[in-house]
């Protein structure tokens, strides 16, 4: 299975912190934040990996992680967002990449505190379709929130404001080739994006979308407080243990 790390948009919400850097560079306690996404990855044995990146500060990531040496990988691969088009949109730039081939799909600004190689196992068996992980978490009006009937996802709905659970779907998708068929239906949300949730909702309606709860603490880090959190949960556990 391949690897897709998404660090575009423009990390507005964290302004003036990316004034003059990309969100996805800033530090989260020891290390910066693109690397956790990065090491969970290879961590779930996953090595061929792209990042799609954007904005005004992209060739630092190429200065940051070259060819991923450190991380004992032989190659990145890197392509480049303009704008701030969604999730959906910047996972679309990786359909070259994936050439035909399963996908892992995480947010460049998501970091776990438990491996998740269970569930990429499980995925490379089912072959066909897509999983999701879910949380449960205190806020889920901020996230996309999943709505399970009879222990299966029956829909999944962005950002709610009266959410039907607790459970966020977190930034990490599994995805079979077709997924680049689906984003090519879509249309802009509300917020002018094309949106993942959507994507999602595609794979749900084709009853071919599975789900697994994730393990140990999961957090984004796109805002100042998630962004505390992140920095305080990693300086108590680390991140992507075993
Ligand atoms: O963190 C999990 C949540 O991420 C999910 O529960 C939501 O369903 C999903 O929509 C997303 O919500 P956010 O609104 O918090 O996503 P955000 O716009 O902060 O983008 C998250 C990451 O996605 C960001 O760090 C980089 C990447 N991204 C985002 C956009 C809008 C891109 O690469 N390109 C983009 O255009």
């Amino acid at each position: 299975m391949k690897g897709v790390i998404l660090a575009g948009g423009l990390g507005t919400r964290l302004y003036p912190l990316t004034k003059i850097t990309n969100k996805h560079l800033l530090p989260v306690y020891d290390k910066p934040m693109i690397y956790y996404p990065l090491e969970t990855l290879i961590k779930a044995g996953i090595e061929d990996i792209m990042i799609v990146t954007g904005g005004n500060y992209a060739g630092d990531f190429l200065r940051l992680l070259g060819n991923g040496k450190e991380f004992g990988l032989k190659h990145l691969n890197y392509t480049y967002q303009e704008g701030e088009g969604g999730i959906a949109h910047a996972l679309s730039l990786a359909e070259y990449f994936a050439d035909g081939e399963p996908i892992c799909v995480i947010l460049g600004d998501n970091i776990i505190e438990k491996n998740i190689i269970k569930a990429v196992r499980n995925f490379e068996k089912q072959k066909v379709g897509a999983k999701i992980l879910l949380k449960e978490v205190p806020d889920p009006e901020r996230f996309g929130v999943a709505e399970i009937e009879n222990g299966k996802i029956v829909r999944i709905v962005e950002k709610p404001k009266k959410p039907k659970s607790n459970l966020a779907v977190i930034g990490i998708y599994m995805y079979d080739s077709k997924v680049f068929d689906i984003i090519r239906t879509l249309k802009p949300s509300e917020r002018g994006e094309l949106e993942i949730t959507d994507v999602n909702n595609a794979y749900i309606k084709e009853g071919t979308m599975t789900y697994e709860m994730l393990e140990g603490w999961w957090t984004d880090a796109g805002t100042f407080e998630s962004l505390l959190r992140a920095n305080i949960l990693v300086s108590q556990t680390g991140a992507n243990n075993d």
